[in-house]
């Protein structure tokens, strides 16, 4: 019997956006409903990938040479964890993926495209995400949330001018690519975001036993 490929979702969002409120309610939710899940995160997910995390999220670098961490961190992830999980029909619940490269380091960096868009090519030419929820909030309510999160990261400490770069390349490939993305106003209470978000949970499972 060949085993049915499992769903790769991904969750994205500025700093402060709520989206890890989210990750582990909605593994939660996927298992409760009979589904079963792998839960992993980028920078990261792997032996190598969290040690990549600790140098990206705290070491000043180069943007070149953050960009290639990040995808020096993905290929090991995707490789030795996401690919083997999908294809042993496992849903995947990434809490980050490229996504992600665009809008920090193409957006907030101001690197642009066409060098994420080759790395992309290269490390995972056959993968995109299912579905992408973007948790997204305007530059106040992050402020707001961040501010509360002490010891800040590299990111974290960036100004507003890097986080809406940022966030308009989210809204931008959102709006690009509508199919994948479902775009949540991340300044709801939690409760009317997880009725948003079981609804959506629901209909994918309903159309994955139609695959
Ligand atoms: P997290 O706080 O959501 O775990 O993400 C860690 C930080 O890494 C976050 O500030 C966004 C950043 N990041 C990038 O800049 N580029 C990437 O490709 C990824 C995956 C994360």
């Amino acid at each position: 019997m060949t085993v049915k490929r499992g769903l790769f979702l991904t969750l994205e969002g500025v700093d402060g956006a709520g989206k890890s409120t989210h990750v582990q309610w909605m593994v939660d939710t996927l298992t409760s409903r009979g589904v079963t899940v792998l839960c992993t995160r980028e920078p990261g997910g792997t032996p190598i990938g969290e040690k990549l995390r600790e140098l990206l999220l705290h070491e000043p670098m180069s943007l070149e040479c953050e960009t290639l961490l990040m995808f020096a961190a993905r290929a090991e992830h995707v490789r030795s964890v996401i690919e083997p999980a999908l294809a042993a029909g496992s849903w995947v619940v990434c809490d980050r993926f490229t996504d992600a490269t665009f809008a920090y380091q193409g957006g907030g960096r101001e690197l642009g495209t066409t060098k994420i868009e080759a790395l992309e090519r290269w490390v995972h030419p056959d993968l995109q995400p299912d579905v992408t929820w973007l948790f997204d909030v305007p530059l106040e309510v992050a402020r707001e949330r961040l501010n509360r999160t002490r010891d800040k990261d590299r990111f974290e400490q960036e100004a507003d001018s890097f986080f809406l770069r940022t966030r308009q390349v989210y809204l931008d490939r959102a709006a690009s690519q509508a199919q994948r993305f479902r775009v949540v106003d991340s300044t709801q209470p939690i409760d009317a975001i997880r009725i948003e978000l079981g609804q959506q949970i629901d209909n994918l499972i309903r159309a994955g036993s139609d695959r």
